[in-house]
């Protein structure tokens, strides 16, 4: 057990972006911000006592909201608990795809716009329900032509293009999980996960677009599946987006333009158990290795579906958009299935926000009137950054409602969100959750909670939140603790891929019978909760979790490099950024180059959003007694000192605090 663990997060002044900005918050944040009436009057949900009847009868609410999606047969029983395994929903079988598309366009929906893509160059594309369901039958059929039967797994590798959504929905049509990577990872993440996984199929592209050049991706896709690395994989599905040149490999590499188009429309969606694995979702924990987080089918999409309709207040006539990319979880709950169950007009985005100058956002929202916008709050602080005179430029009349996810947001931001771009009218929803809860957990219901800038307010109904101490008593108003949730929910992950002990180990050792999540909290005098950051070794980098043992690893894996250890310090844009303490083999000698080789080579191992802000070359890193690395320390250290987006070599002020503290070992 690292040292760390054993603090309280309150302990942690010094500890990541998002702590400091958090305890700050609570000490000078008393403002609240009731609905409006006029929003009040037309929410979805504006009964407060939907809280308590949930309460009374978890499992009757959520087969409320269960009951709302179209199932070919119902379930039997509602929820089947044995700790730590959750089945929801048993008995009962549906299909994910028919749900997000088949069922609108029966109900005459299939004109309507389920997607408005833009593509970072400029090119756009609208896509109807009906046009969707026809794109993802095809699919799916040159999926079955490649082999792909259910319940093989299919890894997706792709740009925001309209391709994502359909390979994803693909897959559910014909019950294959999928296991998306993000784009931004590197070719050994990306055969990493496709070996976890299994995966039979890779779907990818040429490319896509950032920052008006190309990104590469199917030349990482080879790289990852070179020399036979991944002995799973049959065929590679290639989407034409940049017209890059790039290699195919005979009977292994397959163009979408030259399978998909052709394939004849009749597809029927699978029936799918309640239980069946609808896909994995890779992320960082505090080992080297990350965890494939399982979801099944029923639970999962009750849960998107019920908080999407709830916390977004969405309407028929509402233009969504989640600023995020599909590859992560908030992409796959609210781009893809939250949305199209409810069938909601969406915005897709492929680029960068600040291209080709950072109006590019303001210009979407009134292109297309976009009506509620879904962001992070390390976005959020990048556009206060650029200017309020961008949006300006823009009339933003349409939104009604904005969303913040994936980190606390400071206040600051906050309200530079709510009067910038929501005109002072538009509510926040500040949404805690993560990809093993699936959904969303904590979080204004708009019609009914009075928020405050900077908390994410309260457990949704059928959520049964607490904020405990080390031995799982509640704690008090102000007194900072570990969250936790007592009682399963219907889109809780199922486990870790193919490791029954490690999920045991990781959500449900702590506080037995309870999932940890592994965040912070406190409750305020009012029952409002305040999110204080991760407790363990997992980062938050722009609302992306990393693993401080991964990069550790990443960085020990160079022939030169003896030990490592990385921290997170806060950052003003990012919330955390890693910082890395490098001790070098005996002779090695430290260098400027050094260091920008050694970030160079954690983004070559990750992926650039892992890559260290600042590399520190030490003699010796600081360890207590029992041979644990004193990461307080050496966050302490980071923070004190101006860090450029460079090599920080190692002065003499730094060596001497590390020697003393490797002399003295003491326990932190
Ligand atoms: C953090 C992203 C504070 C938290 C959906 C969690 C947040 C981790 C918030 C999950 C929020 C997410 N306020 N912290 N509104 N939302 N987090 O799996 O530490 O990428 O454990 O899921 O992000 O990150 P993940």
């Amino acid at each position: 057990m690292r040292d760390e663990k054993r603090m309280a997060p309150v302990e942690r002044e010094s500890g990541p972006g998002g702590t400091s900005q958090a305890i700050e918050a609570l000490s000078t944040e008393d403002r609240h911000f009731p609905p409006s009436e006029a929003f009040r009057a037309q929410a979805n949900v504006a009964d407060p006592d939907v809280y308590a009847r949930a309460a009374a009868d978890p499992e009757g609410y959520w087969a409320e909201q269960a009951s709302q999606l179209d199932w070919f047969a119902p379930w039997q029983t509602v929820l089947d608990w044995q700790p730590p395994f959750a089945r929801w929903f048993d008995g009962g079988r549906l299909n994910v795809a028919h749900n997000c598309l088949d069922r609108h366009v029966a109900n005459g929906l299939g004109d309507k716009v389920a997607y408005y893509w833009e593509g970072e160059p400029g090119d756009r594309k609208v896509i109807t329900f009906s046009g969707l369901l026809d794109d993802v039958r095809r699919c799916a059929n040159a999926l079955k032509a490649l082999g792909v039967g259910k319940g093989d797994r299919v890894a997706i590798y792709l740009p925001m293009i309209v391709e994502f959504p359909v390979a994803v929905l693909a897959c559910a049509r014909i019950g294959a999980p999928h296991t998306v990577v993000f784009g931004g990872f590197s070719a050994d993440s990306l055969r990493d996960r496709i070996n976890d996984a299994g995966a039979k199929v890779v779907i990818t592209a040429d490319g896509g677009y950032r920052r008006g050049k190309t990104v590469a991706l199917k030349p990482q896709v080879d790289a990852a599946l070179a020399d036979g690395a991944c002995p799973s994989v049959r065929h590679v599905l290639v989407a034409n987006r940049t017209g890059d040149a790039v290699g195919m490999v005979a009977d292994r590499d397959v163009w979408w333009d030259d399978l998909v188009p052709g394939q004849e429309l009749d597809c029927p969606a699978e029936p799918m158990e309640s239980e069946d694995l609808l896909y994995l979702l890779y992320t960082s924990g505090t080992t080297a290795k990350p965890k494939g987080i399982v979801h099944t089918t029923g639970g999962y999409l009750t849960g998107v579906a019920s908080t999407f309709r709830s916390v977004f207040d969405i309407k028929p006539d509402d233009v969504y958009w989640c600023a995020a990319d599909i590859g992560w979880v908030t992409g796959h709950s609210y781009i893809v299935y939250g949305p199209l169950a409810n069938g909601t007009t969406g915005v897709l985005y492929e680029g960068a926000p600040d291209f080709p100058d950072p109006a590019r956002w303001w210009e979407i929202v009134e292109r297309y009137r976009v009506t509620v916008l879904y962001a992070a709050p390390t976005a959020i602080r990048a556009h206060m950054k650029w200017g309020a005179q961008f949006a300006q430029k823009h009339d933003l009349s349409s939104l009604r409602l904005l969303g913040s996810v994936g980190e606390p947001i400071n206040p600051e931001a906050w309200i530079w969100y709510h009067h910038h771009i929501g005109g002072d009218r538009a509510p926040i929803v500040d949404t805690w959750w993560q990809t093993e809860t699936g959904a969303i957990m904590i979080s204004p219901l708009p019609g009914i909670t009075d928020l405050k800038p900077g908390s994410s307010t309260i457990a949704l109904p059928g959520i049964d939140a607490a904020i405990v101490d080390e031995a799982g008593k509640p704690v008090g108003p102000n007194e900072g603790g570990y969250l936790v949730i007592n009682k399963p929910w219907p889109s809780m992950l199922r486990g870790i891929y193919g490791d029954d002990k490690r999920y045991r180990e990781t959500y449900w050792s702590r506080f037995p019978g309870r999932y940890f999540p592994g965040d912070g909290a406190r409750y305020d005098g009012d029952g409002y909760t305040w999110l204080l950051g991760r407790v363990d070794d997992v980062m938050n980098v722009s609302g992306h979790r990393l693993s401080t043992t991964e990069i550790e690893s990443a960085l020990v894996s160079h022939e030169l490099v003896a030990e490592a250890a990385v921290v997170g310090v806060s950052d003003p844009i990012s919330g955390e950024a890693p910082v890395a303490f490098v001790t070098l083999r005996d002779g090695s000698a430290v260098s400027k180059e050094l260091g920008e080789t050694l970030r160079q080579h954690v983004a070559l191992k990750i992926g650039a959003i892992a890559r260290p802000k600042s590399v520190m070359f030490t003699p010796d890193l600081p360890k207590t007694r029992s041979g644990k690395i004193m990461r307080r320390l050496l966050r302490d250290i980071a923070a004190d000192r101006p860090l450029g987006d460079t090599t920080t070599l190692a002065d003499a002020g730094v060596v001497d605090l590390i020697r003393d503290a490797s002399r003295s070992g003491k326990e932190e």
